[in-house]
């Protein structure tokens, strides 16, 4: 999909535009408002008069505590603790407590693998491998707050090992199976981990990805990790070497333990888990969600926002390595006792219809997709969802990235078939579950639109001084009060906490890095970030963090990495390099610094365009002008060069970006 350099590309390039210019409405289907649960807005009137005893309610209602909290909120900003001195374990509301009713013998994961192989695990059997896990954990030496990191693919043991984790009270923190191994090693070297948990090699659209050759590397010279645990997955299709008194298999440690390890009564402050993510600079920020605000948050998001009954069978396609998986695979579904679908493989292996068979294979009610997903099958075509039965499909949603109109309307149209409402859901890996989306029985939706905020949620659009926008005016999206599943701090960082969220308006405004403006309805449009990260098919990433890929490289002096639109992903990594004295600007280079940044990140961070050029655009601060880069990968016409030392180096890049983007069109 090359489109000369120089001209507006299709698509999302028009994104802005599009949504700007939206106002199709699609209020509730009557007979799925008739048996949602919520109907009417008093849940958010009723937040709005007190959110601290909103949010206290509906603790009490929805969650299981050994002992009640004596204060619901102690927030010292930017600092917040809830449910001050509650008890709770996240497993025991994720299982336990399911065992007691019929619910005993209901499927809590039913899980296909990419081979086609599948199996289902009651609320019995997960009971069972938790425990026996929990006693594995335990016998390695895992203790309360011990760090354990994950590098899997999707198996159900991810999701055993997290409740696991949740039930001992030791920290989860799982590097999606896609990252590189020296991601994985600067990731457990931050959290200090004891144990990593993985697996021989990871199913991946028929190849086999070896994981446990990755582990080997990226804990090498390691001194905090004792053991690696190592789940069988792909047999002998991938050499694994495992080291004596380190190494250990995952059948053999559970065939010995006990399935029987009650859960630890936790604080509600207690850490869950740490999950990386991408930010301004080069380095991952460890994202610290705690116990009880967070199981509130999911556990409510998902069952006001997916509407979740007994007898759906859910969907969520996303990884468990994003925040995605953690909140709507694993934590959110289970607390509410439904039935959780995890697929382990792509979308087109075997066909491209696979997303459809499995709708089709489970009777899916309920499908939660990204964007770019839904991007993808359209571009392939609707011969696909055409091919099976989606009638059991009761409601959709998106997330991780905006949603253009047309794919907003191809879903509604070709996988809704005009019946479902879809739910576009806005959140981040730091507030925990979903801030913003359309309650499904209650709201109008539009495409391309998250709507407004959930129940006992404050966002608002605020100008450079932090002063709120009039409606239809852009500016910085911000959230004014704090939620219970919000991040607790950066791992090992507090000054970075505060730094990155609490100090641009105040320190008891949280600024998101999305810029966003609001319509006449009070509807959130959000436009994109506006820091230096980028999302890539939905995939956060670091503008920086490629930027420092680049320059490890021997023959790279200066590298300026930006996102720029793109028709299926979103957005795409375009990547200018200086080279260093005497190294040739060649097409095998340009082949060999994709494949580099692959290798060093992860292969979803590999530059879709690299650019060579002799300089690059900075202002007088010494500061690289991304905008005006990302300006000329976009095609668009050029911002203010007036701070620039030399605005002739831009001009030299426009030519040779042109001139290259003719080259390969
Ligand atoms: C973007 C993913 C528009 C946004 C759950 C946010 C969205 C970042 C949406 C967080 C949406 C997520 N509409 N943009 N419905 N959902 N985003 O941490 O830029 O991987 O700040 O969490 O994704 O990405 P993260």
């Amino acid at each position: 999909m090359t489109t000369p350099r120089g001209q507006p590309r299709p698509g999302t390039d028009n994104l802005l535009e599009s949504l700007l210019k939206e106002n199709r409405k699609f209020p509730p289907p009557a007979d799925f408002k008739a048996k949602a649960i919520v109907k009417d807005r008093s849940l958010y009137d009723e937040a709005e008069r007190d959110y601290q005893a909103f949010w206290a309610k509906q603790a009490e209602q929805n969650l299981h505590w050994f002992k009640k909290w004596d204060k619901v909120l102690d927030w010292q900003p930017p600092f917040a603790k809830w449910f001050v001195g509650g008890k709770t374990n996240v497993s025991y509301n994720c299982i336990d407590r399911h065992l007691a009713s019929w619910r005993r013998t209901k499927a809590a994961i039913v899980w296909e693998g990419e081979p086609g192989d599948s199996v289902t695990l009651t609320y019995q059997d997960l009971a069972r491998e938790v425990q026996k896990f929990a006693n594995v954990l335990k016998s390695l030496g895992v203790k309360k707050g011990d760090r354990v990191t994950m590098y899997m693919g999707m198996v159900p043991e991810l999701a055993i090992s997290m409740l696991a984790c949740a039930r001992i009270g030791a920290i989860h923190s799982i590097v999606f199976g896609g990252f590189s191994a020296d991601s994985v090693r600067d990731r457990v070297n931050d959290a200090q981990a004891k144990l990593v948990i993985t697996q021989d090699g990871a199913w991946r659209r028929g190849n086999v990805v070896p994981l446990k050759v990755a582990v080997d590397d990226a804990v090498k010279d390691n001194k905090y990790v004792d053991k690696v645990v190592v789940l069988r997955r792909v047999g002998d299709k991938t050499p694994v070497k495992m080291q004596e008194g380190r190494d250990l298999w995952w059948h053999d440690l559970m065939a010995k333990a006990s399935p029987v390890c009650p859960a630890e009564q936790m604080d509600a402050e207690d850490p869950l888990f740490i999950l990386y993510t991408s930010g301004t600079t080069g380095k991952p920020k460890g994202i610290l969600h705690t116990t009880g605000g967070y199981l509130l948050g999911v556990t409510m998001s998902t069952k006001w926002v997916f509407d979740i009954k007994d007898d759906d069978y859910y969907w969520c396609t996303a990884d468990i390595g994003w925040v995605t998986g953690h909140s709507y695979i694993v934590y959110g579904p289970l607390s509410n006792g439904a039935t959780s679908v995890m697929y382990e493989g792509g979308p087109d292996w075997p066909d491209r219809d696979r997303f459809w068979a499995i709708v089709e294979k489970y009777r899916i009610n309920i499908l939660y997709t990204s964007p770019t997903a839904i991007r993808t099958m359209m571009k392939w075509g609707t011969e696909f969802p055409a091919r099976r039965d989606l009638s059991s499909l009761r409601l959709l949603g998106t997330v991780g990235e905006p949603i253009n109109p047309e794919a907003w309307m191809w879903y509604h149209e070709n996988i809704g078939k005009g019946r479902c409402p879809i739910v576009d859901t806005w959140w981040q890996t730091e507030t925990g579950s979903i801030l913003i989306s359309p309650l499904p029985g209650v709201t109008a939706t539009k495409p391309g639109t998250g709507t407004t905020g959930l129940p006992g949620i404050a966002a608002k659009i605020v100008d450079e001084k932090g002063k709120e926008v009039p409606p239809n005016t852009g500016g910085y999206l911000v959230l004014t009060r704090p939620w219970p599943s919000m991040l607790r701090t950066i791992w090992g960082d507090q000054q970075r906490y505060v730094d990155t969220y609490w100090n641009r308006f105040g320190k008891d405004i949280y600024v998101t890095g999305d810029g966003a403006r609001r319509d006449e309805d009070g509807y959130f449009w959000i436009t994109g970030r506006v820091d230096d990260v980028v999302k890539v098919s939905g995939h956060r990433l670091s503008n920086i963090e490629i930027e420092s890929a680049l320059v490890s490289h021997p023959s790279v002096a200066e590298a300026a990495a930006v996102g720029r639109s793109d028709a299926v992903k979103g957005e795409a990594v375009a990547v200018f390099v200086v080279l260093k004295q005497g190294q040739k600007a060649t097409p095998e280079l340009k082949q060999t610094l994709r494949q580099w940044v692959g290798e060093k990140i992860g292969s979803i961070a590999r530059p879709d365009d690299v650019f060579f050029t002799a300089d690059l655009p900075k202002t007088r601060s010494a500061k690289i002008m991304r905008r005006l880069l990302r300006d000329l990968a976009e095609g668009r016409v050029l911002g203010d060069t007036t701070t620039l030392t030399d605005p002739g180096i831009v001009e030299n890049i426009k030519q040779q970006y042109i001139a290259e983007g003719k080259e390969e069109a």
